[in-house]
């Protein structure tokens, strides 16, 4: 049977992969406090629905950085598609072009930044982690602009990865042809084939990552790409700040789907606070367990111009290829828009936080 929503598409998954690769992309770091605060913050909002408003055309488009999109929704940056299936980033690029939707590229795809282009001309971002070899994060960045990625996302929250005990329980395996594809002719990406997701991973960013990356680093970036510069991993308002005054176009409010640090808040719970000192020097994204339409309004109410999703789109894409991510898109655009509807609103520049009831 065709999954009907998101959370279906969880069950779906779940069946299809090996359970240790699923429990690589389920799972959240330590005691998992913060995976589950992702969900459970969305739901303590309550939407209070204005009524008898003529909502025959509801318009959920949003603008960001000066593009429309056709919903406030976009695909955050996953680590090695290939792991959920065979057809990896190219089929994610493919579903998300059809759609319009803004796929932002990680740098551990498993595949290379060239060929994600290559597969479809939808919008895409090129998520950046900083090396400690400078060279290498510089030739990332000029090869994801030089094939026409529209932004620069510099993920802040992992100096250091994230102790995730899934990972290290299970040892998934890692098929000797899913490999961070970038790095090839980079790295010797040796020592990762058939090697174990969780722990080879772990080496490799333990190996690769910069943990001294500090906003001079960011001045460095901004010196060496005309790309706009997104800032994904922020909680506090003080680093929104900073990343405004560090020339960042926008920020993403998240805890990294409750991956690195547990125990901080989910972004539905610090995205208020954030949005109230930032004003407009910053467009604020938002991410973590956005699982329905009525979490995006939910999400555009507190302050954000536009949610990512992660895990969800990873399940269609295990659970039916391109189409699957396809199907992920249209259920999120259809709930966000009958939402708008139910709730009176019929343009995301009307939603508001006098749509909510916070508790
Ligand atoms: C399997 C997996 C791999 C991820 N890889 C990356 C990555 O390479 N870079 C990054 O910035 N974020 C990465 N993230 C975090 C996502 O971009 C996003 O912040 C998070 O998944 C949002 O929460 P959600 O999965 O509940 O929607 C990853 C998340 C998962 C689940």
């Amino acid at each position: 049977m065709l999954p009907l929503n998101l959370g279906e598409y969880e069950e779906a998954a779940r069946q299809k992969l090996p359970a240790n690769i699923f429990d690589f992309i389920a799972g959240g770091a330590a005691e998992e406090l913060t995976l589950a605060r992702n969900r459970a913050a969305w739901d303590a909002v309550q939407i209070v629905p204005r009524v008898l408003v003529d909502v025959t055309t509801v318009d959920p488009s949003v603008t960001v950085l000066g593009r429309r999109w056709p919903f406030p929704v976009a695909l955050a940056p996953v680590a090695l598609h290939r792991l959920a299936h065979a057809d990896g980033e190219a089929a994610v690029a493919r579903a998300a072009a059809a759609t319009g939707t803004l796929m932002v590229l990680s740098t551990m795809a498993s595949t290379p930044i060239e060929e994600v282009a290559a597969a479809a001309n939808g919008p895409k971002w090129f998520q950046l982690y900083c090396y400690t070899d400078k060279a290498v994060t510089e030739r990332l960045v000029k090869r994801a602009e030089s094939v026409g990625y529209e932004a620069l996302c510099l993920t802040a929250d992992v100096p250091r990865l994230g102790r995730r005990e899934r990972d290290l329980r299970h040892k998934p395996d890692f098929p000797a042809d899913v490999v961070p594809a970038n790095f090839l002719g980079e790295v010797d990406l040796g020592s990762l084939r058939g090697g174990e997701v969780g722990t080879a991973l772990a080496a490799l960013t333990t190996s690769l990552l910069c943990p001294s990356v500090t906003w001079d680093d960011v001045d460095w970036l901004r010196s060496i790409t005309s790309m706009p510069l997104v800032i994904k991993g922020i909680l506090s308002a003080d680093d929104a700040l900073l990343a405004a005054e560090h020339g960042a176009s926008a920020v993403v409010v998240s805890n990294h789907g409750g991956r690195q640090l547990d125990s901080v808040p989910a972004g539905a719970e610090v995205l208020p606070e954030i949005a109230e000192v930032v004003g407009d020097r910053l467009e604020l994204l938002v991410d973590g367990g956005v699982r329905r339409g009525t979490d995006v309004l939910k999400a555009l109410a507190l302050g954000a111009k536009a949610v990512l999703i992660g895990r969800p789109y990873i399940y269609g894409l295990a659970a039916g290829g391109e189409a699957g991510v396809g199907r992920v898109l249209e259920l999120l655009g259809l709930e966000t828009e009958l939402a708008m509807g139910l709730a009176g609103v019929t343009a995301t520049s009307q939603i508001s936080r006098s749509l909510l009831r916070l508790r």
